[in-house]
């Protein structure tokens, strides 16, 4: 019997996904959850057919061009891959795969509590309560603004545009959009098409950016474009912080040209993201958890297990970037 090829396992996954791999393949685990250097990936690289990373380890050109030759595929534990450098693959002919659609709901879950964190004050709130600063309680007591009825403006109505979509039908919300092609009648939900970001900016009270993060997307949302929206208007941002200009929403928050915002992701995240962002209350900040689920993190690892299991068969895997 052949020997199972090997993969390399950047991240500690859930157990069961683990076990699963391993009917599989042979993988090799980082059970400590290590954040491993690009050298050590390189290393264990070595002996490896396979590396099934997420979106913490960073895969540049040269990093590419230093894989071993017998790394096959880069199957994502992410359905972003902005940190792959998708050319780079595809020219040494290394596979790239993601995990789509299983972490939209989880997602969309997240931009909704952004939204609903950032409208209602609840950083704000949860400190008074937790700091044992909350005295009274008055009609102008930590006054928010409601989302219900409102114009929900969705920059990028892919499949986690569309969940959140549906989801803030449920707050009566009016759903406008932004995309580079209209969708087709039944894909757009009767939402509301605008042929250009400064439109749906202008037109939205809520905006939730879904967009990926690209180069056609870097510092998308900056100073003159978040001018565009007024000043009871709220953004919030679960796709990549790269689509914000941190100076411009830190600008507008402070100054009023918009009243409030929630971010799941961040340029420079964990550690070196803006300074101001953790001094801002009209601010709602999470640590990039939208596809933190337990049912979402056993789909995703399926996924790109599946992926794995195509590629080692000579198939095509199902969710191939590159
Ligand atoms: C994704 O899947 O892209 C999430 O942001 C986690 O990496």
């Amino acid at each position: 019997m052949q020997d199972k090829p090997v993969v390399l396992v950047t991240r500690k996954l859930p157990d069961a996904v683990e076990e699963k791999l391993a009917q599989h393949f042979t993988p090799l685990l980082n059970p400590d959850d290590r954040l491993y250097s690009p050298e050590e990936i390189l290393r264990l690289a070595d002996n490896a057919d396979a590396i099934l990373p997420c979106h913490t380890e960073k895969f540049g050109a040269e990093m590419i061009a230093r894989l071993p030759a017998r790394v096959k595929a880069i199957a994502n534990y992410s359905v972003g891959v902005d940190h792959v450098d998708l050319e780079a693959a595809r020219q040494k002919g290394v596979i790239v795969t993601n995990t789509p659609d299983v972490l939209s709901d989880a997602t969309a879950e997240i931009a909704i509590l952004l939204m609903l964190g950032a409208a209602r004050r609840a950083s704000e709130g949860e400190r008074l309560v937790r700091n044992r600063q909350w005295k009274d309680w008055s009609p102008a007591f930590m006054v928010g603004r409601q989302v219900t009825g409102k114009r929900l403006g969705i920059l990028g109505l892919g499949r986690v545009g569309q969940v959140v979509a549906r989801r803030a039908r449920g707050f009566d919300m009016e759903i406008h959009y932004h995309n580079r092609r209209p969708l087709d009648t039944a894909q757009a939900g009767g939402a509301v098409y605008h042929d250009s970001v400064e439109s749906l900016l202008g037109a939205s009270d809520v905006l939730s950016i879904h967009c990926p993060a690209a180069d056609a997307t870097r510092g998308l949302i900056n100073r003159e474009r978040i001018a565009l929206m007024h000043r009871d208007a709220i953004l919030v941002n679960t796709s990549r912080g790269g689509v914000i200009d941190d100076d411009a929403l830190v600008h507008a928050l402070k100054a009023g040209v918009i009243a409030a915002a929630g971010l799941d992701v961040y340029n420079g995240e964990p550690d070196s993201i803006h300074p101001a962002y953790r001094e801002l209350d009209n601010l709602f900040l999470l640590p990039h958890i939208g596809s933190a689920t337990r049912e979402t993190r056993l789909a995703m690892g399926e996924r790109a297990i599946s992926n794995l299991v195509a590629i080692f068969n000579d198939e095509e895997p199902g969710d191939r970037v590159a």
